[in-house]
């Protein structure tokens, strides 16, 4: 494969495929395992990803990429073969989080800001030998009453953006991801404050980008789609999360830029998929739109798997399924009736 920045990014954002978010830290992992009865041990987590791994058919066609957490990228299957080389021969390319977490941030009460830049060079030609040729870093922006502020704002892109062209002088093309949350401690705004604080926020980022010449043709962008929070009082319909997500996105993000790939953030999985095709029948765009989910592909697959070996078909069956409907939205093409006929 091309080891151009511009040609992996092009890769991640082939038509009809996204990104598999398996870069789960050791913390939210062990709150999945929790949540289906399974001790998050080394040889489980392994078991566990080794699973969506193999699932041949989900990661050839819907797959492009996906994202590793450290422990993963070191890790080997049963067999020997490392996790990264299971990725790759199925096609699809290995990427890391590179981010240390969102810390709270000094005279900021509330809000955080994300670590990880000290060393940062160093890791990354470390994970570029280990196979990596995309990376992640989350920036998490929550709405509350008075928050957030320009304060945090542009100190979480300052950092998306060094980390950014960290990554490009390694090689490694740049996921950045500012996430506003939905599920943040209060969630009660609505869409219209999450798409002013997306605007802000993106409207920065771009504008740090630029400052630390980032080439825009060698990053991919993954936001929040604009929805309101989980709490409150009133959701925003299907058709107005996609209208209201697309004239952000069109009004904040350079064409240059070669694709745009979604959090799923704690929708759930069909309105995931659902959001994501509705906005793809609204183009033609100036960028890919397609997704890069962490719970929204993984949800159905962890519940069938459940930690037991008999269930390990079951669960690449699940997976599959839900790689198949966000690879059709991907395109536009998702249909309420295809989620069922499966
Ligand atoms: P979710 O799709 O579960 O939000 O995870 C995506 C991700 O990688 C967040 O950083």
């Amino acid at each position: 494969m091309s080891e151009r920045l511009e040609d992996i990014a092009q890769a991640m954002v082939a038509d009809g495929k996204g990104i598999l978010a398996a870069d789960e830290s050791s913390g939210t992992i062990k709150k999945r395992f929790d949540s289906i009865g399974v001790t998050s041990t080394e040889e489980n987590r392994r078991d566990y990803r080794e699973m969506l791994f193999r699932a041949d058919e989900a990661m050839k066609s819907c797959i492009s990429g996906v994202i590793l957490y450290d422990e993963t990228i070191r890790q080997k299957a049963v067999d020997g073969t490392p996790l990264a080389d299971l990725i790759k021969a199925a096609g699809s390319i290995p990427g890391i989080k590179v981010d240390a977490g969102a810390k709270p941030m000094a005279g900021f009460p509330g809000e955080k800001v994300t670590e990880g830049l000290d060393g940062l060079r160093e890791r990354l030609q470390e994970y570029h030998k280990l196979g990596a040729r995309f990376a992640k870093w989350r920036a998490v922006i929550d709405i509350a009453e008075g928050t957030p502020t320009w304060g945090c704002i542009k100190a979480n892109a300052h950092a998306l953006a060094r980390y950014a062209a960290l990554c490009q002088e390694n090689g490694i093309v740049p996921i950045v991801e500012p996430e506003v949350l939905m599920d943040g401690p209060v969630a009660t705004h609505d869409a219209d404050r999450c798409y002013q604080v997306t605007e802000w926020t993106l409207n920065t980022v771009f504008d740090e980008l630029f400052e630390q010449r980032v080439l825009l043709e060698g990053m991919i962008l993954k936001p929040n789609m604009i929805v309101a929070g989980k709490n409150a009082s009133s959701q925003a319909g299907a058709e107005e999360v996609a209208e209201k997500t697309v004239r952000c996105l069109k009004s904040c993000v350079p064409a240059a830029v070669p694709g745009i790939a979604f959090l799923s953030g704690g929708q759930s999985d069909e309105e995931a998929t659902q959001h994501l095709s509705l906005m793809n029948e609204l183009g033609p765009l100036p960028w890919k739109l397609t997704f890069s989910y962490g719970r929204a592909l993984q949800a159905a697959a962890l519940q069938a798997w459940g930690g037991k070996p008999e269930n390990v078909a079951a669960a690449q069956r699940a997976f599959t399924h839900r790689a198949r409907m966000n690879g059709l939205a991907a395109t536009g093409r998702w249909t309420a009736e295809l989620e069922k006929a499966a």
